[in-house]
């Protein structure tokens, strides 16, 4: 994901946030907490918490004692702190989480896909799970993803064949990805599924206001655009979603993978 300009304020950014992903990662964070076995007497870590879709869903389970979380993007560690009074949110990254004690669970939503080192964030996620904790991630699945960025990517590919990597490739998200990432770790256990969501819009101005922030990589690309490629783009968008016209819903399939530290 892409830093956020430091020139907005931290809760523009997190409604910003909200209006694109958060719409999909706050539907998917109930079922993602299911599959972590995230259950009342636990304390768990969330990793790359951005505003807080999953960490919301963490402490209505645990409290707000229970629960704690980073990200390396300071708006959204503002914003997940102001939203969730009480949970220790604290900057950093997967590569380097800034704790120390180990937690029953921890998790990363929608965050494996952007990190420099996987190993590395492997073994830091180890380092802050006690033996027989579990590890618990997801990230868009590579052939269904959210209908919202495959149709945004076959608009941009379609207009601009030197669009950048990060628009094309959804890592992690082929199937046995995340087993084999957890799996090379050494976690026990190792499991991996597929977890279905939607989210709703108004109506096509809503989806296309929500990449105008500029959140995320297809957001980031859209607001780089001149202005005549970007209405060429919107079109196209427009055309790959079936022209909607009114109040409409997309689905989008996430690829979950967990594993116990031995
Ligand atoms: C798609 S958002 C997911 C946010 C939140 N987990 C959710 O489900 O709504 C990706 C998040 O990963 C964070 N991120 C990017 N690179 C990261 C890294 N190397 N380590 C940890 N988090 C990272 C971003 O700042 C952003 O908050």
């Amino acid at each position: 994901m892409e830093p956020v300009s430091g020139a907005r304020t931290f809760t523009a950014v997190a409604a910003d946030y909200d209006a694109f992903m958060g719409r999909y990662s706050r539907p998917l964070a109930p079922l993602f907490a299911d599959f972590a076995s995230v259950r009342p007497g636990i304390r768990a870590l969330d990793v790359g918490c951005g505003p807080g879709a999953l960490t919301t869903e963490l402490v209505r389970r645990l409290g707000a004692e229970a629960v704690a979380a980073c990200d390396p993007a300071p708006p959204f560690v503002v914003a997940c702190r102001n939203r969730l009074p009480g949970v220790d949110v604290r900057p950093g990254s997967a590569e380097q989480v800034p704790f120390d004690d180990p937690f029953d669970v921890v998790t990363a939503q929608l965050v494996l896909q952007f990190v420099s080192d996987p190993a590395r964030v492997a073994s830091e996620f180890i380092r802050v799970t006690r033996p027989g904790g579990v590890v618990a991630t997801c990230v868009w699945d590579y052939s269904e993803g959210t209908r919202l960025l495959r149709a945004f990517r076959e608009a941009a590919l379609a207009l601009d064949a030197n669009a950048p990597e990060e628009l094309r490739e959804l890592r992690f998200g082929r199937e046995g990805d995340l087993a084999q990432w957890l799996e090379d770790a050494g976690f026990d256990d190792v499991t991996e599924t597929t977890l279905a969501v939607s989210a709703s819009y108004a109506d096509f101005d809503d989806l296309w206001a929500s990449l105008l922030t500029g959140i995320g990589p297809a957001g980031a690309y859209t607001v780089r655009l001149p202005v005549s490629r970007r209405e060429t783009l919107r079109a196209a968008l427009h055309d790959n979603l079936g022209k909607p016209s009114g109040a409409f819903t997309l689905d989008a399939v996430a690829r979950a993978g967990r594993g116990r530290r031995a």
